[in-house]
């Protein structure tokens, strides 16, 4: 293999390897066991930093940062979305970041009345830097176009994640904890009258509840606004009978909006 493929193409070589049915990692060329360095040998342990030693004053521990609290202070600091984005960028606590091609941030018109939150970039969001540009997007663009909505005029949309998490998995909790600082001052900076929470992900980041064919089209309020949670298009993609609910959803967003404009 060419060893200076970047990280992205050696990635998809190997997705595409996997969809083949390839199960195995085996090199091309044979390799000698007995060759091979012995294992027990322990590499050379790096010497600890020296630190003064002062006669009645205790050595202090080097503490990890919290991310949580590393997130909130970035994002109290970031006083328009631009600077929220670029706190975003320059956020370094979390793995998913590395494994990205693009930070995936907002698409639409920010101070918008309908804020959209969704739940992690897949892998078309993850190319373009955009949130809901896949077939879940254009699903979801089409319903809004429904009630006269679109993202040249009147909604913005952000996820929960910036970053595509690897295989589309679902994000981890400790990943919702430690980016929800942003979402909230995401929430705050784009001041909208009215957001639609996009899936189980987002119900849990912003209520702090799960069960969205429970939750849906139950009007609830978080961080300040009014919020409806809804079944995210991806769901209504792979379960069509549930676009009745959405439907009925999507009137009761309008109805709601109509009432506050
Ligand atoms: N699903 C989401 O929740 N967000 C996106 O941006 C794309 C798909």
């Amino acid at each position: 293999m060419d060893s200076a493929l970047d990280f992205h193409s050696a990635r998809a070589l190997l997705e595409w390897q996997v969809e083949l049915g390839a199960t195995e990692a085996i090199g091309d060329v044979p390799v000698n066991r007995y060759e091979l360095p012995d294992k027990q040998a322990k590499p050379a342990q790096a010497k600890p930093a020296a630190q003064a030693i002062q006669p009645g004053v205790a050595p202090v521990e080097e503490k990890a940062a919290d991310p949580v609290r590393v997130a909130r202070e970035a994002a109290a600091g970031a006083g328009s979305l631009d600077a929220l984005a670029g706190a975003l960028a320059a956020f370094e606590h979390c793995e998913l970041k590395k494994g990205a091609r693009n930070l995936v941030f907002s698409d639409g018109v920010a101070g918008a009345p309908v804020m959209i939150i969704g739940e992690a970039p897949g892998r078309d969001e993850d190319r373009e830097g955009r949130p809901f540009v896949g077939r879940a997007g254009q699903l979801l663009d089409r319903m809004l176009d429904a009630i006269a909505l679109n993202r040249a005029e009147n909604v913005y949309i952000t996820n929960v994640l910036p970053w595509r998490p690897p295989q589309n998995r679902d994000p981890l909790p400790e990943e919702i904890a430690m980016l929800k600082p942003f979402l909230k001052r995401h929430v705050e900076l784009a001041r909208p009258k009215v957001i639609v929470l996009m899936g189980n992900i987002s119900c849990q980041a912003v209520l702090g509840k799960r069960g969205i064919t429970r939750l849906r089209g139950q009007w609830d309020d978080a961080m300040g606004v009014p919020v409806l949670p809804m079944f995210h298009p991806a769901y209504l993609l792979r379960q069509p009978q549930a676009k009745r609910a959405a439907w009925a959803d999507l009137l009761d967003l309008n109805a709601r909006l109509r009432e506050l404009t």
